[in-house]
């Protein structure tokens, strides 16, 4: 099969690399041509993209930066990336050539622009930028902001904002949005600047801090909030807080002894067990399995499941009692 269509996998779309290029030192734009049975995107979903490197399969999930109306018409898609030095994926995608086959998934999540009557204002934290520039492309080319304010406040370190030029021709192309470049260092906290929109909806994309301040200011104020976060929540303890308690994780024949501090993926990964990931943060679930018996919490959430039989992804899960899954 991989003669006939290289990078073909079960369950997996495919996309041919068409450019990368760099934008910043450390930010990078990979334009990527998806099959044509992959369903477009709404703009500000992500997609987890798969790359073979060193023989072995590695996914991290990337928000679409570009519009669904440039799909269509150009049948490509943007991604706009910090490159970690450390990290697995992104600092490989310098060395992939045009025309390379890769894989992606299907569109995920539900940070879309929200049906409201209310100004809109955007809040991003470094490269958090993606998914706005996604949402601005497409509501100015429907002319869609006709009636709806749009203000962005971005926030990146000094030097590091990316894509200001097509920023400033949304600026010119619509007169409802706005948009303020800001570095903590220079114009302080986020929180500084929210009382000016407390009619608005938020839109937050960032880091959790960021997240955060968004979240705490909102409440007070009473100003709905919509949100991306790039890290994992943190981990919230069992039914005995900040306690740690030992469980048994029966898996394909084999019993592990397990806490309820870490999640289970950490675990099955500490003890070798062969397991399938991705994003490591319950974006992308390639850790999802079926879970036989027994309680497990969702660390983002704090949710506990019941004990019957059910998807669930390791990454995000932790032990509550004792535990069957299957791999
Ligand atoms: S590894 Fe991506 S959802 Fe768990």
């Amino acid at each position: 099969m991989q003669q006939f269509k290289p990078a073909w996998r079960d369950g997996y779309f495919r996309a041919r690399i068409m450019a990368v290029k760099n934008l910043s030192t450390d930010m990078l734009e990979v334009v990527l041509k998806p099959e044509r049975a992959w369903p477009t995107h709404t703009a500000g979903q992500h997609i987890a993209l798969t790359i073979e490197i060193n023989g072995r399969l590695t996914t991290r999930v990337f928000t679409v930066a570009s519009g669904a109306d440039t799909h269509r018409r150009t049948k490509c898609i943007r991604l706009v990336t910090k490159v970690k030095a450390q990290g697995a994926l992104t600092p490989h995608l310098h060395s992939c050539l045009p025309n390379q086959w890769v894989n992606i998934s299907a569109p995920m999540g539900e940070f879309i622009v929200p049906k409201v009557e209310k100004p809109l204002l955007m809040i991003a934290g470094g490269s958090g930028i993606t998914p706005f520039i996604a949402m601005l492309d497409d509501a100015i080319e429907k002319a869609q902001l006709n009636n709806t304010p749009v203000h962005l406040l971005y926030f990146a370190k000094p030097n590091e904002h990316v894509l200001i030029d097509e920023l400033s021709a949304f600026q010119k192309r619509c007169e409802n949005f706005s948009y303020s470049i800001l570095t903590k260092q220079k114009d302080g906290d986020l929180e500084a600047h929210l009382s000016y929109f407390a009619d608005a909806h938020w839109l937050v994309c960032g880091p959790n801090a960021m997240y955060e301040q968004a979240r705490h200011c909102a409440e007070l104020i009473s100003a709905p909030l919509s949100s991306e976060h790039f890290a994992a929540l943190p981990a919230i303890n069992s039914s005995s807080p900040g306690q740690s308690e030992t469980f048994s994780l029966l898996h394909n024949g084999e019993t592990l002894t397990i806490d309820n501090q870490q999640s289970l993926l950490s675990q099955l990964q500490q003890a070798e067990q062969p397991v399938t990931y991705g994003c490591g943060m319950g974006i992308c679930h390639q850790c999802q399995c079926v879970k036989k018996r027994g309680v497990v919490r969702d660390t983002r959430t704090g949710e506990l499941s019941d004990s019957a039989e059910q998807l669930i992804q390791l990454c995000v899960s932790q032990a509550v009692t004792d535990l069957e899954i299957q791999l």
